[in-house]
């Protein structure tokens, strides 16, 4: 329906059709991030880590620190690591297919992206088993309750300042060939990023590059299991991959919600929204509106009509690891489906990972 619905616990409003999805999305001045990041700083945390990231502002503070990280994040930082994530997923595809029976998440679809993004911020690879709690700490901050669950996000937050902080000051010693090092020279108009501003960034990417790429390798897993003529045709014909990767994006989406605050009273197709209410978008829904997408609720790779799904955002804030987590996608769906004939699920019922705003398996049993 057109307008916008109410949703509870928050009261939000809730834009479901692409339409309103998009004309949210577009306007950051009317429907800010910045805002809304100053509204759900819980005070117990002290300084919040992202609140100096790109995510977290609107223009002009976003402007600049895009125009900056998008030098240091661009295609030559991407080629360089297309031959890791090669090697990675090579490595774990072929120990999965020695083991026979595994998780496909503790084996494979978190693994690879963990490694990639540990790599990019150039930690310690012993750091790396402790990025699943570092990021369920870092989301965990907008709803700890208990004095026990407050005191562990605090504990997240300080061993990743330490860890990040320790990086930063070996690549301002040592630069080498990496994205620390092009972040710390980055400069544009004469203007470079500011400590906090850094720490920031990195403090962003390990929930932002880690967990929506472990859900969208873990969603693209379930679908080759449940629809096995698609694995077929990816391992037929490289150029199927792609197109397959894209409209597990659309149908599976591991980003369901995307967040804003209205500055202003504002109507929104019909509905009034007063300044102050909390907005949202609901991109898996919008991902299936049938103005947009003929017979959405079919699983049509290389759609006719194209596939402008919203999975990645849009406007200002559009993922700045789009182009990363397509690769990895890629990547590693070429190195498994080489290498297995098909995927057996163990079992009948899928474990999602327990998330209002996400969609991806929490475990995948397979044989
Ligand atoms: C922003 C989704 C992978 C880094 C976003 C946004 C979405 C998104 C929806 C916009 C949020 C908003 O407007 O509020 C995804 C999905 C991914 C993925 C579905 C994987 C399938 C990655 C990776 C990285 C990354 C691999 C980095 C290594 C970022 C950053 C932003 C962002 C830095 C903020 C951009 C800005 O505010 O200008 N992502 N992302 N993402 N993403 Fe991703």
């Amino acid at each position: 329906e057109p307008g916008l619905c109410r949703v509870e616990p928050f009261g939000a409003f809730a834009a479901a059709r692409y339409e309103e999805s998009s004309a949210l999305l577009k306007d950051p001045r009317t429907f800010s991030s910045e805002a809304l990041s100053a509204a759900a700083e819980p005070p117990w945390i002290g300084p919040n880590p992202v609140a100096q990231s790109l995510l977290t502002k609107d223009p002009p503070a976003h402007t600049g620190l895009r125009a900056l990280l998008t030098r240091a994040f661009g295609a030559p930082m991407i080629s360089r690591l297309e031959v890791r994530v090669r090697e990675t997923s090579e490595r774990l595809a072929d120990a999965a297919v020695r083991q026979g029976e595994v998780d496909l998440v503790d084996a494979f679809t978190h693994v690879v992206p963990r490694d990639i993004i540990g790599e990019m911020l150039g930690l310690d690879p012993s750091l790396f088993p402790n990025f699943k709690r570092w990021s369920q700490g870092m989301a965990a901050i907008t709803s700890a309750v208990t004095p026990a669950q407050q005191e562990e996000c605090r504990s997240v937050v300080r061993e990743m300042k330490l860890a990040l902080t320790e990086v930063l000051e070996t690549r301002r010693r040592h630069p080498a060939e990496d994205m620390v090092s092009e972040l710390l020279q980055a400069e544009v108009d004469g203007r470079k990023l500011s400590d906090d501003e850094l720490l920031s960034f990195l403090f962003l990417l390990l929930p932002a590059g880690v967990d929506t790429t472990t859900q969208l390798l873990g969603n693209a897993m379930l679908t080759l299991a449940r629809r096995p003529e698609q694995l077929e045709q990816a391992r037929a014909d490289k150029a199927h991959v792609p197109r397959f990767i894209e409209e597990v994006l659309r149908y599976e989406s591991p980003t369901q919600l995307s967040f804003r605050l209205a500055t202003r009273d504002v109507e929104l197709s019909g509905t009034r929204i007063p300044a102050g209410s909390l907005v949202l978008g609901i991109i898996g829904s919008a991902n299936r509106d049938e103005r947009v997408f003929e017979q959405p609720d079919l699983f049509l790779p290389g759609r006719s009509k194209g596939n402008q799904h919203l999975t990645f955002g849009y406007g200002i804030h559009f993922c700045l690891g789009a182009q990363l987590a397509r690769l990895e996608a890629r990547v590693a769906l070429e190195a498994f489906v080489s290498r297995v004939r098909g995927i057996e699920l163990r079992s009948s019922t899928v474990e999602w990972i327990d998330s209002f705003g996400s969609h991806g398996p929490a475990t995948l049993p397979v044989r």
